[in-house]
């Protein structure tokens, strides 16, 4: 799989897709991870990204014809599955859309910056809008490094033991069971002795429960869904 990520701040995104799980998954050519910056598709000599807004209110807006170009260029090279916009307006990321997202060949993810991008951009160019949550971040870059990370992980092979992709919170609507690591008992605090048991059966019906208890607590809407 392919994600093209245009930004005008490319070391906001370097870090965060340079390690673990994702840094393996691009290791082993299971994904390519390309940060495009945007002001290389500029032609004067300040590389300019941004105007004034139409109509007067406060706040640069990006241009149109700089995220035309990049696109255009990106375009004649592969086809693209979506052209995916970040944006607090966008439909809400989740697993589902996660899981979706990497069945995909291309991808692009365009991150806006300042109020904004042109409207013609999401009119003409843009295929999805997705936001990471009803919350306001300086630019889409945390947003996309967010969502790279949670398709990249879901990539087969990317992850030593493929079960774990499988038993993560939200794959089945469930929050994963509680999990414990070595020792059994803590200044008291004690793992549950059936996961001492070596009962495949009864510890598999022991986390079941648990996730079923904890999704209909901690988020009722998710066990609702079912
Ligand atoms: N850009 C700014 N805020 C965002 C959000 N919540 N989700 C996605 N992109 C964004």
């Amino acid at each position: 799989m392919r994600i093209d990520i245009i930004t005008v701040l490319p070391e906001l995104l370097e870090s965060p897709l340079s390690h673990s799980i994702i840094k393996r998954a691009v290791d082993k050519h299971l994904a390519e991870i390309n940060i495009i910056n945007l002001r290389d598709f500029t032609n004067d000599k300040r590389r300019t990204v941004d105007d004034y807004q139409y109509g007067g209110d406060a706040g640069m807006v990006m241009m149109v014809e700089p995220i035309d170009k990049c696109i255009s260029f990106l375009k004649s090279q592969r086809n693209y599955d979506e052209v995916i916009y970040m944006s607090p307006d966008g439909e809400v990321f989740n697993q589902k859309i996660a899981n979706t997202l990497s069945t995909y060949e291309n991808i692009i993810i365009l991150c806006g910056h300042y109020k904004g991008i042109d409207h013609r951009v999401r009119e003409h160019l843009i295929t999805r809008e997705i936001s990471i949550g009803d919350y306001v971040l300086t630019g889409g870059e945390l947003a996309a490094a967010v969502i790279t990370d949670a398709v990249v992980r879901l990539i087969p092979g990317a992850m030593s033991d493929n079960e774990s992709a499988l038993s993560d919170s939200f794959q089945d609507n469930l929050l994963a069971p509680p999990i414990y690591t070595r020792p059994a008992d803590y200044k008291g605090w004690k793992v549950p002795e059936v996961l001492l048991s070596g009962n495949a059966a009864e510890i598999d019906k022991w986390q079941m429960k648990q996730a079923i208890e904890r999704t209909k607590k901690l988020r009722p809407g998710l066990w609702e869904e079912e």
